[in-house]
């Protein structure tokens, strides 16, 4: 079955010319533009593009209308399998209790790994597959999903295997990564819980799932730099690519230690000091900026109480990873929803757009290819993340015909029709 897409405007990504790999510096901020233009699909791939095309016969056919086509958003930092719930826990923070106390007092990341630990595989799974529907509406195409809430061996494989066993029935990609370090669990304490994930856990998930991406969280009340190396300095002895939490509300020098070990990326970045922002911009490894974070953990306490002011309608101090200085020093930019319970309860990468080019200092274009392009490039995708003939049909189709609309747009719910793998998964004919 083929689809023809007719009279778009398509944001096709393709590289400026002699730039290859990572959109960096300027090639970043060049989307592409094709307008009115028919695209062709054909058994999951991008055929052709061109104007007023005949329609082959049996050919699904959708009207664009002018409107914008772009590949399916790539999240490439989530947290979607989880059980539970944090409302509890928030309503503390909006009493002016901050996440990292939170987490200190054994809550927080600990409430969700203790849900997670008593709910059954296939109800796990069964949550993993309705978010994975929820992230598809709002035109993700390709996520990549952490474990991170068993901290303990069995736990963490069942987590994977929820994870892996969701994506099987979703049209589009998912990418697995085991976030072993997420937490200390309170009841081992540090010295025991590192032991047992360097000696038990890592070679459990390096059994099942070799290859994927292991993870960790740097900060106070989780893992320190020693272990954090530790850690990474294991997984990449078993052929795991590595990535790492670092920066989010301490700086605490990872970025050149996991720079050092060849990261694949280092995800938030908000209290990156200069210094750091320059090593990891003159290395291979990509920063990933998280902006709807930032907001997430940021409260303002209603009432006053003691140690805590009043709610008096100024702005906290919200502090956002400065992308502009990773591109404007030549490094590789992706952005993403970081999806989970805890300090980003969202589904919506055009919100991460929008925020990263409010408070990241990205410009529109600059964050839809770190929404897209990028986080393709990292997860080790080549098929995909760009609109060419021969790459795979993960598209959408917006309702604006300016794709800055896209960055404009403040909760909106652009997405008109999303197409997976050539097939059309959701369409609002307006
Ligand atoms: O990236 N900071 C560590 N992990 C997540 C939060 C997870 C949670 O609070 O449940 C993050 O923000």
């Amino acid at each position: 079955m083929s689809l023809l897409i007719r009279r778009c405007r398509a944001l096709t990504l393709e590289a400026p010319p002699g730039h290859s790999g990572p959109r960096t510096g300027a090639a970043l901020g060049s989307v592409s533009i094709r307008d009115n233009v028919d695209v062709v699909v054909r058994a999951g791939k991008v055929e052709s593009f061109g104007e007023s095309l005949t329609v082959p016969p049996g050919c699904q056919v959708i009207d664009a209308h002018g409107d914008l086509l772009m590949p399916g958003f790539v999240d490439c930092h989530t947290h979607l399998c989880w059980a539970g719930d944090r409302l509890g826990e928030w309503a503390k923070r909006l009493d002016g209790v901050a996440y990292l106390d939170i987490l200190k007092a054994g809550g927080g990341i600990m409430s969700t790994v203790r849900a997670v630990r008593e709910t059954p595989l296939q109800t796990l799974t069964d949550l993993v597959r309705r978010r994975l529907d929820t992230i598809l509406r709002h035109g993700t195409t390709t996520v990549e999903i952490k474990s991170g809430y068993g901290l303990a061996t069995d736990a963490e494989i069942k987590m994977l295997r929820a994870i892996r066993d969701a994506a099987v029935t979703w049209p589009g990609t998912v990418v697995l990564t085991a976030l072993l370090g997420h937490a200390i669990d309170p009841d081992l304490g540090p010295a025991k819980f590192v032991d047992r994930t360097l000696h038990e856990t890592l070679p459990a998930v390096h059994a099942e799932f070799p290859g994927i991406a292991i993870d960790l969280f740097c900060e106070d009340g989780a893992w320190t730099l020693a272990d954090s190396v530790r850690l990474l300095e294991a997984a990449r002895e078993l052929g795991h690519p590595i990535r790492a939490h670092a920066d989010q509300f301490t700086s605490k020098g990872l970025i050149t230690e996991a720079v050092r070990l060849g990261a694949r990326s280092l995800d938030h970045l908000e209290q990156t000091t200069p210094r750091e922002m320059e090593v990891l911009a003159h290395s291979q490894t990509f920063g990933v900026g998280l902006p709807i974070t930032s907001l997430g953990t940021t409260t303002v306490a209603h009432r006053a109480r003691e140690g805590v002011p009043a709610f008096s309608g100024a702005t906290p101090s919200i502090k956002f990873a400065n992308l502009r200085s990773l591109v404007d020093l030549g490094g590789r930019v992706c952005i993403a929803t970081n999806a989970n319970p805890g300090s980003s309860p969202t589904y919506s990468m055009p919100l991460a757009i929008a925020l990263a080019v409010r408070f990241c200092g990205l410009t529109p274009d600059e964050a839809i290819s770190a929404a897209t392009v990028n986080p393709a490039i990292m997860l080790g995708f080549k098929d995909r993340g760009t609109i060419a003939p021969g790459k795979r049909a993960d598209l959408i189709l917006l309702r604006h015909s300016d794709h800055r609309e896209l960055a404009y747009e403040l909760g909106g719910d652009p997405v008109r029709a999303v197409i997976v793998n050539g097939q059309v998964a959701r369409y609002y004919a307006t």
